[in-house]
């Protein structure tokens, strides 16, 4: 067994072209799939970019996502300790088990494939509705505000119970959020915002009960007002930036490939696989998820000791050239099950089909109500999300 000699050596951000991670993470796996690397805050950690270490990471519980124990790879983005004292409760993407499974199975019912084959009607009339607007509206328009955004945002808000009218409060509260270049202390302070406003709801619904997610934990009786706030809070952010974020950049990328686009537009048939496949190329979480380990663990030749956080680097794994045939291309006719877009283990996305449902309803619909879709400036004019911890498009003006 080898121990890697510890180099300075910080995460690459930079992309060189938009739909690839950067070239140097490349060159990283090339060398060790498993390699060091420094952390915002000095510490000697690891970035994994190989497929299989990643999956055997995320389902060993000798990593842990509890954050007073992860460092924090990103630049600007230490992890403060003042700040875990203020972290919402019940936000359990951040805890292990079996505080997190406690939370969990409370909400896992509700995001079922059959529950949320019962939402697809209302996700349909959804994106109707705002292709209709759009049509009104005429050539061209931004994308983003008209399209990828309000769609996963409505969902996700009649889903819970959240107001849509309260948007402008939330969405604000979540660019911030997810914004790596918001000083630390405004990003905290909207975190308490978004935390404050749920608690609110949850007060005035513990009175007014609807029938919704929000008021169904509340009459469960399971929790306290403060952990259906904290709950609320990650679904609501999770719920629309992520999906909102793949719709963007998954018609930019479509925009970008006439063929691809075709595929998805014309065949019904691969809707299931090309969603997959999008989830595949483009993994919007592409800064990577962190853990830490418990006690010392062999991953492909490495000792990783307790205490050291360990990148798993999706936009890399999803694109091991050991796991998926020539990974830099975009074929949505390719099986890419078993892709880590939605991360895997005891953590992996709770609302991955919603997510799909989503997808396989919106990108055929756009793509078929306006044929003649395209960019309404040249690709290089894309404004890229580069800075914020879900990857995408700031703005995608298109003509049809
Ligand atoms: C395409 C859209 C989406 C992507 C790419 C995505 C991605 C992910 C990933 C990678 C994780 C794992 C995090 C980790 O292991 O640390 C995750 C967890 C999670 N996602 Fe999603 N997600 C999406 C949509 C959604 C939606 C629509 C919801 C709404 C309900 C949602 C709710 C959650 C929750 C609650 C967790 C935490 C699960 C846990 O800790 O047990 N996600 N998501």
């Amino acid at each position: 067994m080898t121990e890697a000699i510890p180099r300075r050596e910080t995460l690459p951000i930079t992309r060189e072209r938009p739909l690839d991670p950067p070239d140097e993470l490349g060159r990283w796996r090339e060398e060790a799939t498993v390699r060091r690397m420094t952390y915002a805050d000095g510490h000697e950690g690891w970035v994994v970019t190989g497929y299989a270490a990643a999956r055997a990471i995320l389902a060993d519980p000798r990593f842990s996502n509890r954050p007073e124990l992860l460092h924090s790879p990103f630049p600007n983005r230490p992890i403060r300790r003042e700040d875990l004292e203020r972290m919402p409760p019940g936000f359990f993407i951040r805890m292990d088990p079996p505080e997190h499974t406690r939370y969990r199975k409370l909400l896992t019912g509700q995001f079922t494939v059959r529950r949320m084959k019962l939402l697809e009607p209302r996700i349909a009339e959804i994106v109707a509705d705002h292709l209709d607007a759009m049509e009104r509206h005429g050539p061209p328009v931004d994308l983003v505000p008209t399209f990828a955004l309000p769609i996963p945002s409505l969902v996700i808000c009649e889903l819970l119970g959240v107001p849509y009218g309260d948007r402008e409060r939330f969405q604000r509260d979540s660019a911030a959020l997810l914004n790596l270049e918001t000083p630390l202390d405004d990003a905290q302070a909207a975190l308490d915002d978004l935390f404050a406003y749920l608690h609110e709801l949850v007060l005035r619904k513990s009175t007014e009960q609807g029938d919704d997610l929000l008021s169904g934990l509340i009459s469960a009786g399971e929790l306290t007002d403060r952990e259906i706030a904290g709950m609320g809070l990650l679904l609501l952010i999770a719920g629309h930036e992520t999906t909102a974020n793949m719709l963007g950049l998954g018609t930019f990328a479509l925009l970008c490939d006439p063929a691809q686009l075709t595929v998805m537009r014309d065949d019904p048939g691969s809707v299931e696989n090309a969603v997959e496949e999008l989830m595949r190329y483009l993994s919007v979480v592409h800064l990577g998820l962190i853990r830490a380990a418990l006690e010392d663990v062999e991953i492909d030749g490495r000792l990783i000791r307790a205490g050291e956080s360990v990148l798993l680097s999706l936009p890399l794994v999803n694109r091991d050239p050991e796991r998926f045939a020539d990974p830099t291309v975009l074929d949505l006719a390719r099986s890419a099950h078993g892709h880590l877009g939605f991360g895997h283990g005891v953590h992996q996305c709770l609302g991955q089909q919603l997510a799909r449902a989503e997808m396989r309803i919106a990108f055929p619909a756009l793509l078929r109500r306006f044929p003649g879709l395209r960019l309404a400036v040249p690709p290089e004019e894309v404004p890229m999300r580069a800075a914020m911890a879900i990857y995408g498009v700031h703005r995608l003006p298109v003509a049809w």
